[in-house]
Order: structure tokens, then sequence, then C-alpha cells
């Protein structure tokens, strides 16, 4: 018996000498100490061995087992040692290489325009006033003058919630209804920037997510021509002093009068081109003087009190300052368009 054992440790032996890298070494410790290699064979026959020699066999075996084990552990270090070393005659690792720096973080080029908006209202006068982007319907339309079933609702494809009554708020101008209501009966000039919602179908020029800032200012004495003052300076320290601006008359159910706001085209200033449709002007806001049942609504008394409101697109504002043409880039979140700015 101990006789085989002694050919088992020759044997092991041997075929490790063979062995010339740490593939084969791997199956070589596969044969001799896997769940049904020789070593394992060779303890599970202690059982069978005859009492009086079991415990000379049993001890013998395992320091074989302890032997080949050693020489295992040994190759392997010799092994590994020689791969480091080759590499490092590579020089596959150069420890003197310098790591890559991580990209540094950007602002996003609606916060940059949204930032720089919010600054120039700033000089102007209007405190900014934060209002929430998940808003009730009756605030979003009915306290601006829409009751339910109002056909100008139409004038904004809703995002509604799983809560009756709760919907993403389609523009700035809920906020309105807020700011007063904190406000009244004192006067009152708060810019409002956010995110607005619309569920409409994304295009080059239109998305379903997009900054707006709101601008509103009540007191005693507002009148239009405060109105067209500010945003003629705001226009002009956004694009420039040579800006010229015109009023339109037009319709939201909030203002009365309303009206759009146009600039003379930065492109051609006013000789039409491809940026304005050849018309000469830019369409910049929506504005208006505070329709009285808002302001009511707002805790204002219409026959003392009067406001001015608007509402841009920031979006909007970037793709002018900058001549990007198409508004999906600003969610699409691809680095190479964002690190341009
Ligand atoms: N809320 C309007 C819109 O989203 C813009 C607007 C704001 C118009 C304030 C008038 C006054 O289209």
């Amino acid at each position: 018996m101990s006789n085989s054992l002694d050919t088992l440790l020759s044997q092991g032996t041997e075929e490790l000498r063979l062995v010339a890298d740490e593939a084969s070494l791997r199956s070589w410790q596969n044969r001799w100490f896997g769940k049904t290699g020789e070593i394992s064979n060779a303890l599970k026959r202690i059982a069978e061995i005859p009492a009086a020699e079991r415990r000379e066999y049993g001890q013998k075996a395992n320091s074989i087992k302890e032997e080949l084990q050693a020489a295992h552990d040994a190759a392997l270090l010799t092994f590994r040692e020689k791969a480091l070393e080759e590499d490092l005659k590579k020089g596959s690792v150069d420890i003197t290489l310098p790591g890559r720096r991580p990209a540094p973080g950007r602002l996003h080029p609606s916060t940059q325009t949204l930032r720089k908006i919010l600054g120039i209202f700033g000089e102007l006068g209007f405190e900014p006033f934060t209002s929430h982007e998940v808003e009730e319907d009756e605030v979003n339309f009915g306290l601006l003058n829409m009751p339910p079933h109002h056909p100008a609702r139409d004038m904004w494809d809703t995002f509604h919630t799983t809560r009756p009554g709760w919907i993403l708020r389609t523009h700035t101008s809920p906020g309105q209804i807020h700011a007063m209501r904190k406000a009244a009966p004192g006067p009152l000039r708060v810019v409002l920037p956010g995110m607005c919602y619309r569920y409409e179908q994304i295009t080059s020029r239109s998305e379903i997510m997009f900054h707006q800032v709101e601008g509103l200012a009540v007191g005693e004495k507002v009148h239009l021509t405060d109105l067209k003052g500010i945003l003629l300076a705001f226009i002009q320290r956004l694009f420039g002093d040579k800006r010229k601006i015109r009023l339109r008359s037009s319709y939201f159910p909030f203002t009365e009068p309303s009206m759009e706001v146009d600039m003379d085209c930065i492109l051609c200033a006013g000789k039409g081109c491809s940026l304005c449709k050849k018309t000469g002007w830019l369409e910049i806001l929506g504005a208006g003087m505070v329709h009285p049942t808002v302001l009511k609504n707002g805790g204002y008394n219409p026959e003392t009190h009067s406001g001015f409101a608007f509402g841009l697109g920031v979006e909007r504002i970037v793709m002018l300052l900058s001549g990007m043409d198409d508004i999906r880039q600003f969610w699409a979140n691809d680095w190479r368009f964002l690190k341009q700015f």
C-alpha cells in the first residue's frame, strides 16, 4: 500500500516538473487536487485499509498531499514572478503615466441663460419667486380666468397626474397667483423661473418640457408703458442696445389687453432673412396687463391696483443667442453639444 503512495508522490512531482505555464498548472492541480483527483482518491481509500496499517497510511497520504501542495504553490509563485518580470520588461505598466482627468462639469446652456435673464431682471428690481412644477388645475387654469371647459384651455395641451385635479404646469403663469397671494395688498415685482410641460409632438421647434421666466409687477400705478419700458430694457441688455421692440395685439385669458412682443431680427436687423422668415421681426414673449379677475383672485382690489405680466421661453432665447436650430438638443444629453457652451 505505502508503495503505491510512494509512486503517487514521484508521479505527481514528475508531472509538475513538465508544467510550463500557469494554465497547465491549473490542469495539473485539477488532476491532482480536484474532487476526483489522485490525492482525493488516495485519501478516500483510507477506509479500505486494514485497521493495523490505516494510521501509517493516513499519515503518509497527508504528508504527500502537503508536499505536492507546497510544490504547486512554489511553481505558481515562480510563474507569477516570471510574468511580472516580462510585463515590466515590455514596459506595459508605465507607472509614470499620469492618470486621465475626469471631465469638469459645467452648467447646462439653459441654466446659464436662465441665470443671465434673472440677473438682468434683478438689476431692474425684480426678485425671483419659486413656484412648483406640479400644480393644481384650478391655479394653472381656473384662477387665471379659465374655468373648466373654457375653450382657451386648448392653448395648452396638458399632462395630467394620477391625482385628480393636479397637473404638470403648462406655463409659469399659475405662479402669479401664489406670488400675489403672498404679497397682497402690497406692491409686487417678481420673476418666476421654472420648467413647464406640454403634451405636444416633439419636433425641432417644440418640446414637451422647457423653461419659462414669468414676470409680474402689481401696484397702485402700474401702466402698459411700464411694461414696454421694462421689456425694452431687458431685450437691449440681453441682445444689445441697438434692438427695437414692437407690441402686437394678441389674446391670453389672464391679461387684458394682451400682446405678443417682437424684437427686430438679430441677423438682418429688420431687412428680412431666413431666421425671421422674411418678416424682419422675431417673436420673443407674450405679455399684457393683468386681468381684473386675476388680480382679484390674487387678493388685490382691481379698482385700486393694476399690474403687468409677461412670459418668455428660455430655450428659445438660447437658440437665438447661439444660432442653434433644433430644440431637441436641450434634453438629448449629448456631451458634444453641451460642451460647446
Ligand atoms: N403664459 C403664457 C404662455 O405660456 C405667456 C404669458 C405670460 C402671457 C404672462 C401673458 C402674460 O403662453
